[in-house]
């Protein structure tokens, strides 16, 4: 019976150890002097992040695919503090030249003292496309399918790549994609999007996996987040007129969703922003971060289990190297 009652106790504990423990940040990194790139960083979450790191005192290459958007929004931020890139993330080639610009800027702002090293800090693949038009899966056109793919998916792979050889690889640098929690919970109707975050997801899995002596790697899963991809993916779902036999049920979903549900539930850009910076600069960056003040305490469960994958395939990794 006290036996029973002990394996008990210790089951709980585990349990609030492992799964519902929300992570506690290290903290212990310093911003100053760090260079990081983000996309997306002309609107939204990306915008957010990028102002917080130069106010903590990082470098930031500010990309995007709107140039106008760029000028615009960091007009008054000093040269020491940034560099703005025009970045397609869906073009090979202008992430190439990207590369060579922030190599050759980097070697530039470290001359100047605007960075502590040569070496790129931190990679934030932010940039990011929604669902496109009012449709389901089954009506969807190939283009749209290719397009959605090559921003959210592609354009964080090849710019991962093409970035590496820039970071220190002595897990002192990081990584960090944004996914969303449609890639962990597929809502009906949110299009190709839904896999192309479930695609993220893997991918980063795998990027940790193999990167784990090297560079720290991060998922970040924010819920609804009021920004313009928002305020765009309700428009077009309201908006748009497309012959679909989903019509109906697309637009009771759009009534109860995002009238009555995510419009009140939506959360800041900041509160996301403020997990990537955390990421960022935290020696213990948990693997997955979700950030949503609804999902987050059932949907903890899951990605909780990765700690204990990422253990056994760690080792497993270490003694095939010996
Ligand atoms: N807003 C949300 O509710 C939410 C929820 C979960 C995940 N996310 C993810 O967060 C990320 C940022 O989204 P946001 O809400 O800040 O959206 P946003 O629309 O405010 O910002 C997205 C930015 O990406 C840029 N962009 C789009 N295509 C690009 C391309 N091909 N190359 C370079 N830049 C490109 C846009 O110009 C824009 O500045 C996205 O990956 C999005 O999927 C957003």
């Amino acid at each position: 019976m006290w036996l029973l009652l002990f394996i008990g106790l210790l089951l709980l504990a585990a349990y609030y150890l492992l799964v519902l423990r929300y992570p506690s940040f290290a903290l212990d990194i310093s911003p100053v002097r760090k260079a990081v790139f983000v996309t997306g960083a002309a609107s939204g979450i990306g915008k957010t992040l990028c102002h917080k790191l130069i106010k903590e005192g990082a470098f930031v290459f500010a990309c995007d695919l709107n140039e106008e958007g760029l000028k615009k929004e960091y007009e008054n931020v000093p040269e020491e503090s940034i560099k703005l890139i025009q970045l397609d993330v869906s073009k090979l080639e202008q992430i190439e030249k990207a590369a060579k610009t922030i190599k050759d800027t980097l070697t530039e702002a470290h001359h100047h003292g605007f960075v502590s090293t040569e070496k790129l800090f931190g990679v934030v693949n932010c940039a990011g496309v929604p669902a496109l038009s009012k449709s389901a899966l089954v009506e969807k056109t190939d283009q749209e399918m290719q397009t959605i793919f090559e921003v959210n998916v592609y354009g964080v792979a090849r710019c991962t790549k093409a970035l590496y050889p820039l970071m220190p690889h002595d897990c002192t640098g990081c990584i960090v994609n944004i996914a969303s929690v449609c890639g962990e919970v597929a809502l009906p109707y949110f299009s190709y999007y839904n896999a192309s975050k479930f695609a993220v997801i893997g991918y980063t899995d795998t990027l940790r996996r193999e990167l784990f002596d090297r560079i720290r790697v991060t998922c970040v899963e924010p819920g609804f987040t009021a920004t313009p991809m928002v305020a765009f993916a309700d428009e077009l779902t309201k908006k748009q007129v497309q012959k679909s036999d989903f019509i109906d049920e697309m637009e009771v979903l759009r009534v109860k969703i995002f009238d009555r549900w995510i419009g009140s539930y939506l959360q800041t850009p900041v509160s996301v922003a403020d997990a990537l910076f955390s990421c960022l600069f935290s020696s213990n960056s948990p693997r997955h971060v979700m950030v949503d003040n609804i999902l987050k305490r059932i949907m903890w469960t899951s990605s909780r289990w990765n700690w204990l994958l990422d253990n056994v395939l760690y080792f497993y990794v270490r003694s095939i190297k010996k």
